[in-house]
């Protein structure tokens, strides 16, 4: 093309109202909130950055199927057409659905792993590890040390260090290890993606210990573009494909259908293998359904199955990859430090770096995610000392970056709203060193992040 605007290959067919809020209003929203963001109502939100898991928009077709969806209770035409659009990405043997990718991880886990056991990921998302850890084993992540360089640019900072997981098969010894995941794209990592090179070697490491390879393949899409992009040898390839190759190294997957399935809601987990599929599928009757819904309706299934057919094409792909890099270059260029490079799903602002008077303990993170709601009303997710900092010893440490998430819904937000965003992240950079430190005030025994309610240093916002 030689045109440079980023062309979003859709026009709206309806359209939802954001309430416009004014800083006051803000102000003692999250004051109200407990300075914190997960508190807050969506409605006071102007631009919804929290997450980009189930929040996207779904298209013309996809409501058409929820319209089809069917609701018998076996066997509906629903799961038919859900299974076949799997297939033809994923042509594993066994598909069974559940309503959500962690549930997908609760059933397998549940099934391989306990204690003495061990998985090795390039890097567990924070339910995939929770999941392992619950069954009593252990979750260990192996990414390239380049993908830990915040500022290191690598075409392919989400692969799999195939020497230490070479050398952690060797020395746990192939029954202590039920499988092998890699994360594509590596979310916790920064949305940075896996190239097929790596995918192969991890299988060719698999195969000589006789260990299953599995994929948490919630951005397969991003991460099979990216490889087109970036991948020698891969430029002219239909992403279809890519996505094929991939599931043809893989003994099996997790999935979130709420990210690449381009829907509010569900997931699968597929293998091969006949006797681990039917322990599964019994786990799943307990919990989630019957074998041909999971834990969905037939209408979720539906949506899933349109989902899967629109999110490979091109056009989408291009303008998905190429708008989340618009947001973090545009950043970059006026200062803000950011990940580098841009990952598939998000932004990664380097709060510690942005806000140097404010120690780690007193969370950089959340004052510039603060920030970013009262100056422009955009909530973002912090993902440093308030996530990661409380050990279960209950001691506290810096983690080992202070970074705000901006992740972006697919199809849902256009280019002025991007431009806004960049617009009030640069004023706050500006602004940056007036902003307060903060104290946590009340916390949860575990996942502090979620509830935790908070105060500035500064006692600049103390409550009324
Ligand atoms: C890499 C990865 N794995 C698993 C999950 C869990 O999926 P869900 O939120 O559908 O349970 C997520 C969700 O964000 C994810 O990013």
């Amino acid at each position: 093309m030689s045109f440079h605007t980023i062309f979003e290959p859709f026009r709206i067919h309806s359209v939802e109202p954001l309430r416009m809020t004014t800083r006051d209003e803000r102000r003692s929203a999250v004051r109200a909130a407990g300075f914190n963001l997960f508190a807050l109502r969506s409605e006071d939100v102007l631009v919804d950055l929290l997450t980009d898991s189930g929040t996207g928009a779904m298209s013309r077709d996809q409501w058409a199927g929820i319209q089809r969806g069917d609701e018998s209770y076996a066997g509906s035409p629903s799961w038919f057409r859900f299974l076949e659009s799997v297939q033809v990405l994923f042509p594993f043997k066994h598909i069974i659905p559940t309503h959500q990718g962690r549930a997908a991880e609760k059933i397998l886990f549940t099934a391989i792993a306990g204690p003495g056991k061990a998985i090795p990921n390039n890097t567990h998302f924070d339910t995939t590890r929770a999941n392992v850890e619950f069954t009593g084993a252990e979750a260990v992540d192996l990414v390239i040390a380049e993908g830990l360089d915040p500022a290191l640019e690598h075409p392919f900072k989400g692969n799999m260090d195939v020497l230490r997981l070479d050398e952690f098969l060797r020395t746990r010894g192939a029954p202590a290890v039920p499988a092998v995941f890699v994360t594509i794209t590596n979310n916790s990592g920064g949305g940075q993606p896996v190239s097929l090179a790596n995918l192969h070697e991890v299988r060719e490491v698999c195969d000589r210990y006789g260990v299953p390879l599995f994929l948490d393949a919630c951005r397969f899409a991003e991460n099979a573009w990216f490889i087109r992009e970036r991948e020698p040898g891969q430029h002219d390839r239909d992403v279809a494909d890519i996505v094929r190759e991939m599931a043809s190294l893989a003994d099996g997957m997790t999935m979130s259908a709420k990210k690449d399935g381009l829907a509010n809601i569900g997931g699968w987990l597929a293998m091969n293998d006949d006797d681990l599929a039917a322990r599964c599928r019994s786990l799943l009757i307990l919990t989630e359904g019957f074998p041909t819904y999971g834990g969905l309706a037939g209408r979720d299934l539906e949506a899933i199955a349109q989902g899967l057919r629109e999110v490979v094409d091109h056009d989408y792909l291009r303008y998905r990859i190429r708008s989340t890099a618009y947001l973090g270059e545009a950043l970059a260029r006026r200062g803000v430090p950011v990940v580098q490079p841009i990952g598939g799903h998000a932004v990664y602002l380097d709060a510690r770096g942005l806000l140097p008077h404010v120690p780690p303990l007193h969370y950089p993170g959340q004052s510039l995610a603060v920030a970013l709601y009262e100056v422009g009303g955009i909530r973002g997710c912090e993902i440093g000392t308030v996530m990661f900092g409380r050990k279960p010893d209950g001691s506290e440490e810096p983690a080992a970056m202070d970074l705000v998430r901006l992740a972006i819904p697919r199809r849902t937000y256009t280019q002025s709203h991007i431009d806004y965003v960049i617009e009030v992240c640069a004023d706050v950079a500006a602004h940056a060193g007036d902003l307060p430190g903060y104290r946590i005030i009340e916390e949860p025994p575990a996942l502090r992040h979620f509830t935790a309610r908070f105060e500035p240093d500064d006692g600049s916002h103390s409550p009324d």
